[in-house]
Order: structure tokens, then sequence, then C-alpha cells
């Protein structure tokens, strides 16, 4: 399996960071770029160097590179995920606007139907954002923000944060066992058919 990954400069590097180890772990080979920003936030928001990062992928990109294999319609992929995915980034996409190789890669998996998942952060989000992210659903992109599920009672950030890992490497279909499932509330009320007790 083959997919691309995009960082941008929205805070929650980390994610990023642990789809990377995840998609290492899982022999995906991954083909990844990282913008200006996101290189800042690496910096500011994590322990990890911008080289251990780079050294977590199988090719790295820089993103003003549009000529870069990940380009062209005619490379093939699995999907494409931007983790995280800032509003400008977000912006671009919903309006076609490609000027860096971020953009450029999403906007080519759009156009040849392959998967394209996003990982929006920003909050509040105000009527534009929601529009741009709309426009984006409307398309078949996968809109998975960073939102712990607190029904799992994570203890550490690492627990939220490969929750949603997890989650996009269900979006991709990859088999893993990154998290423990739901399956129910044990010893639950009984329902009747129409929900009341
Ligand atoms: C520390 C830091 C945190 C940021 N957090 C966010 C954020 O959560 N969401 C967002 O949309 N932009 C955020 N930004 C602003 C983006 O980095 C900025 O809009 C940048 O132009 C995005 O460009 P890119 O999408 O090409 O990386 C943050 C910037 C910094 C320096």
């Amino acid at each position: 399996m083959k997919i691309v990954v995009g960082l941008s400069g929205a805070s929650g590097a980390i994610y990023g960071i642990r789809m990377l180890e995840a998609c290492k772990a899982l022999s995906i080979e991954t083909h990844l770029v990282v913008s200006a920003w996101a290189e800042v936030t690496i910096k500011q928001e994590t322990e990890y160097s911008l080289d251990q990062v780079y050294g977590l992928a199988n090719y790295v990109y820089p993103n003003q590179d549009m000529g870069a294999a990940i380009s062209s319609g005619s490379f093939r992929h699995d999907g494409m995920v931007i983790i995280p995915a800032s509003m400008k980034t977000v912006a671009a996409l919903a309006h076609g606007f490609t000027d860096n190789l971020i953009h450029r890669a999403a906007d080519v998996t759009m156009k040849e139907k392959r998967k394209l998942i996003l990982v929006p952060r920003e909050t509040p989000l105000h009527v534009i954002h929601l529009r741009n992210l709309l426009t984006l659903a409307e398309v078949g992109t996968a809109i998975i923000p960073p939102m712990p599920a607190l029904y799992q009672k994570p203890v550490t950030v690492g627990e939220i944060v490969d929750h949603l890992v997890a989650r996009v490497l269900d979006q991709l279909g990859v088999e893993h066992n990154m998290i423990h499932r739901w399956t129910g509330i044990p010893n639950a009320p009984s329902l009747g058919p129409r929900g009341e007790d």
C-alpha cells in the first residue's frame, strides 16, 4: 500500500507524526510533504527534530516542488491524508487553488477520484471554514476532525492521538489493532423497540 501524507501548519503536528509512525509499523509506503508552517509547529509542539520526522517517511518532497511525482495523476496511490489540515489548506482545496505541492497532490487525488482524508484543526470554526469543509465533503473527502473519543476514557495524550490515527487508517481500509473497538455498553438497560426502557 502506498499513501501520500501532507502535514500543514495547524496545531496538532503530533497527529501527522503518529500517522507516519503507524504507517511505518504497518509497512505502508509513505510519500511525505511538510509545509513551512508545519515545520514551525513540529518544533513548537513536539520533541521531534525535522530530520526525525522526515526519516519516518519513505519519500519526502519539498512543498514548492510542483514537478514532484505526486503532482501528477499518473502517480498511482491508495489515498492521501492531510494531518493536520490548516484552514488555509482547507480553503485552497475547496477552491481548487493549488500553489504548493500539498494542495496540488490533494487536488489531483480528488480529480482522480482517489481517497482524500482531511484532519482539519481550528476552533471555533466560522461559516467560511464550515462552507469550505462542506464543499470538500460533497466531493467525497473524508473529514476527520481531531475530536477525542472520551467514551474510551483516554488517560494520556498519546491515547487520544492514536485513536484519531486509527480512525484515519480505518478510512484507508487498513487492518490494524491500534485501538480497542467499541462493542456496546455492558449491562446496558434493555430497550424497547422504540428505544424506551
Ligand atoms: C503554532 C501555530 C499554531 C497554528 N495553529 C493553527 C490551527 O490550529 N489551525 C489553522 O488553521 N491554522 C493554524 N496556524 C496558522 C497556519 O500555520 C497558517 O495559516 C499557515 O499559513 C498555514 O499554511 P499551510 O496550510 O500551508 O501550512 C497556526 C500557526 C502556528 C505558528
